[in-house]
């Protein structure tokens, strides 16, 4: 099977982690997200979750050196050589060209990067009413995804749990940084050729779907 190297662009609540799953399915290879690494080093109580935290409390960037060195060491290992998909990564520009001077040394271009569009309003919508599994990381929505028992996983029985930035101030904060610090990259990759936009606020099979037809 061909080689993928996905990245999905998108704001805060665009449905990233939502769409990782069926192309996961389809593609078979990992799902790259720095917010879950940073979140399991953060319940894992290790120097870096200690320091990220910080920043991810205040809906601010964990700076890029540091998620840098965690994507270098993270795409070497044996499970990515298929491909991944990168899920809230890049999101600065130097985070991008660190990745583009890697890819480069490694010889293994991107094979595209989604672009979400997703207006405001309905991002805050998504993001007031998820609900993530505690054990697997399952996402739902109390209203467009919600699970069959309340506050429990539907997939592992896990117990399902509000982010600690998914309140009003924390959005508006992360909001704001994607606005000023990400929103460029869309720019930057259509200069390169590579980016696919997709409407990301139509309902999660039909994103699904744009998504697997923007990468044939
Ligand atoms: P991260 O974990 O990456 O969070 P984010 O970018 O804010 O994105 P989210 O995970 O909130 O949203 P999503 O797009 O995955 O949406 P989801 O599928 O869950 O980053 C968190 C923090 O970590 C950052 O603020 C930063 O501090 C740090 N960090 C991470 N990466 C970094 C980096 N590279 N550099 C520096 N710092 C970094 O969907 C949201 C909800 O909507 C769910 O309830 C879902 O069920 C629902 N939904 C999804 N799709 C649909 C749909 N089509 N229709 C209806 N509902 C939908
Ligand atoms: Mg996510
Ligand atoms: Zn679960």
């Amino acid at each position: 099977m061909q080689t993928m190297r996905l990245i999905l662009l998108g704001p805060p609540g665009a449905g990233k982690g939502t769409l990782a799953k069926p192309l996961i399915e389809k593609y078979h290879i990992p799902q790259i997200s720095t917010g879950d690494i940073l979140r399991q080093a953060v319940k894992n109580g290790t120097e870096l979750g200690k320091s990220a935290k910080t920043y991810m409390d205040r809906g601010d960037l964990v700076p890029d050196d540091v998620i840098i060195g965690i994507v270098k060491e993270r795409i070497k290992a044996a499970d990515c050589q298929p491909g991944y998909i990168f899920d809230g990564f890049p999101r600065t520009l130097p985070q991008a060209e660190a990745l583009d001077r890697v890819l480069k040394e490694l010889g293994t271009p991107l094979t595209a990067v989604i672009n979400m569009e997703v207006p405001e309003d309905v991002v805050v919508t998504r993001l007031s009413g998820r609900r993530t599994c505690r054990n697997c990381g399952a996402l739902f929505h109390i209203a467009f995804n919600p699970p069959a028992q309340e506050g429990v996983c539907n997939a592992c029985g896990g117990e399902l749990y509000q982010r600690d930035d998914d309140n009003e101030t924390t959005i508006r904060q992360r909001l704001g940084v994607y606005r000023q610090q990400t929103f460029p990259l869309i720019e930057y990759y259509a200069k390169q050729g590579v980016i696919k936009t997709i409407d990301g606020a139509a309902d999660a099979k039909e994103v699904a779907a744009a998504a697997l037809r923007a990468v044939v």
